[in-house]
């Protein structure tokens, strides 16, 4: 293995960042490409047709050019839909995200847990699934809340958040047969943890949030045990479409720290 292999995070935009952030709580040393489908955003209101044939293609693409040692995939509209399509084309290690189902059902208390997504993300079979094994006996109340992802891309740009499209969320969820009871919500989707302050204000100090970061980095560092990581160049982001709104995410991502842009 060469040590200066990177790991690639990939998603549509801006969510990944929320996984990177566990990421680099664990592997300080690991060299990392930050992948985002700009040109492709926002992956919810796709196909799954659609959604497949971007991510299947990208990836093919980056891990030519790159040559990651492992790929995550920090994105569950990506995850839910291709991870296995994904895992059947490419010879490198994929790690997906998909909704924490199973630690929000250990955490309710009364049992009725609620799940915001894309809307691509809460119809998938993979998340009936992940009810089905983790959540039997509980209530688990899903939720589209698509408008919260352009409102985390324009927070990380430097904008102010409208805290409407965060209590239109919660309102969602509370509205929906016993939502009123809900006390644990799923971040199903990776750019909502990047509004958790937003969203923590919009449900009230009695509902906690649970999304998978943390068992993501925990599932890279198992399967990277051993391996030696050496950063010979600056992290960096990769973005699919050079869009001039890109200049104002510098800040950000240099938060993250990835220093410099580059174009696919
Ligand atoms: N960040 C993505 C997710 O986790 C989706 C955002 C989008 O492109 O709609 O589902």
């Amino acid at each position: 293995m060469d040590a200066s292999a990177p790991l690639l995070l990939f998603d549509s935009g801006v969510g990944g960042l929320s996984v990177l952030a566990a990421l680099r709580a664990a592997l300080p040393a690991a060299p990392v490409i930050y992948a985002a489908d700009n040109g492709g955003l926002p992956y919810g209101p796709k196909s799954e047709a659609e959604v497949a044939a971007r991510v299947c293609g990208l990836l093919g693409r980056m891990s030519e050019r790159y040559r990651p040692r492992l790929i995550c995939i920090a994105c569950n509209t990506a995850s839910t839909i291709a991870l296995g399509m994904v895992r059947d084309v490419l010879a490198v290690p994929i790690v997906g995200t998909v909704p924490a189902i199973k630690p929000a059902a250990a955490l309710t208390r009364c049992g009725v847990i609620g799940l915001l997504g894309t809307a691509a993300t809460i119809r998938q079979g993979y998340v009936d699934r992940l009810e089905a094994e983790f959540a039997g006996g509980k209530r688990l109340l899903r939720f589209a809340a698509g408008e919260l992802v352009g409102a985390a891309e324009a927070k990380l740009r430097g904008q102010p958040v409208d805290p409407a499209v965060c209590a239109r969320a919660a309102a969602g969820l509370r509205g929906s047969p016993d939502g009123e009871q809900i006390d644990t919500v799923v971040l199903a989707c990776t750019h909502f943890p990047l509004l958790l302050g937003e969203l923590q204000q919009a449900f009230g100090p009695q509902v906690q949030f649970v999304d998978g970061a943390a068992g993501i980095a925990r599932r890279i560092t198992h399967l990277t045990q051993g391996q030696d990581f050496v950063r010979t160049r600056p992290d960096f982001a990769l973005f699919t479409r050079d869009d001039p709104d890109l200049a104002a995410l510098a800040p950000a991502l240099a938060r993250y720290g990835l220093e410099r842009m580059e174009a696919l």
